[in-house]
């Protein structure tokens, strides 16, 4: 029962994420997941963005990108992703520089690949340098999105990162929101930041 209720509160974390990034994201425009996984956030991206949008997707690990592409032919009749098996400590050296501050959403699932290797997860220390870079690649009124899970191990130290990452953003030049799914320590906790 536990395991369920802990599902099920991450599915509405990650339905929020999607929720917020709804209201910012159009037809036409640019994204980007920094953690493709299954493809399940590069094809919500890519339906929202359509045929016309483009979304860059990046994952370290082959067989996520390819059980991506497998979900994304089955979901759209369309060709608007392109999908990089490199970590995404590289994105502003992948993405092309005509698209630099002209991102408007940019998705963060971390942790490790849902059925694939537990061992295989996000670091910390390529984690910031990857969010460093993508502040700079959002567009004005972009978002940006970062699913923390402090339940797994490293993922309590990455999570604290990512708060103190935040806290020295410009509040100038970022909104900023923390959503927890529940007051356990453990639970996944949704980061929102939105580019003025
Ligand atoms: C929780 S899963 C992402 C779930 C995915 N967004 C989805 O909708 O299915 C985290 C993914 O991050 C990937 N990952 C780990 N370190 C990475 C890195 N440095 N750069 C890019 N992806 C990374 C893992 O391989 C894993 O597939």
């Amino acid at each position: 029962m536990i395991f369920q209720d802990i599902m099920k509160k991450r599915n509405s974390l990650t339905e929020q994420a999607h929720q917020l990034i709804l209201n910012h994201l159009k037809a036409g425009e640019f994204a980007i997941d920094a953690t493709v996984g299954n493809g399940h956030d590069t094809v919500f991206l890519a339906k929202q963005v359509s045929d016309q949008g483009l979304v860059f997707g990046f994952d370290i690990q082959l067989q996520a990108i390819e059980s991506a592409q497998t979900n994304l032919s089955n979901e759209l009749n369309f060709k608007n992703t392109k999908l990089f098996n490199t970590s995404h400590e590289n994105l502003s050296d992948f993405i092309p520089s005509q698209y630099h501050g002209r991102i408007k959403a940019i998705m963060f699932n971390l942790g490790y690949l849902p059925g694939g290797h537990k061992t295989i997860i996000t670091q910390s220390d390529s984690t910031l340098l990857a969010l460093n870079q993508a502040i700079e690649l959002l567009a004005t009124h972009g978002v940006l999105t970062i699913m923390a899970y402090p339940g797994h191990s490293g993922g309590k130290e990455e999570t604290q990162q990512i708060k103190q990452w935040c806290k020295q953003l410009n509040m100038n030049e970022f909104d900023i929101e923390q959503i927890n799914s529940s007051e356990k320590e453990t639970a996944p906790v949704l980061f929102f930041i939105i580019k003025h």
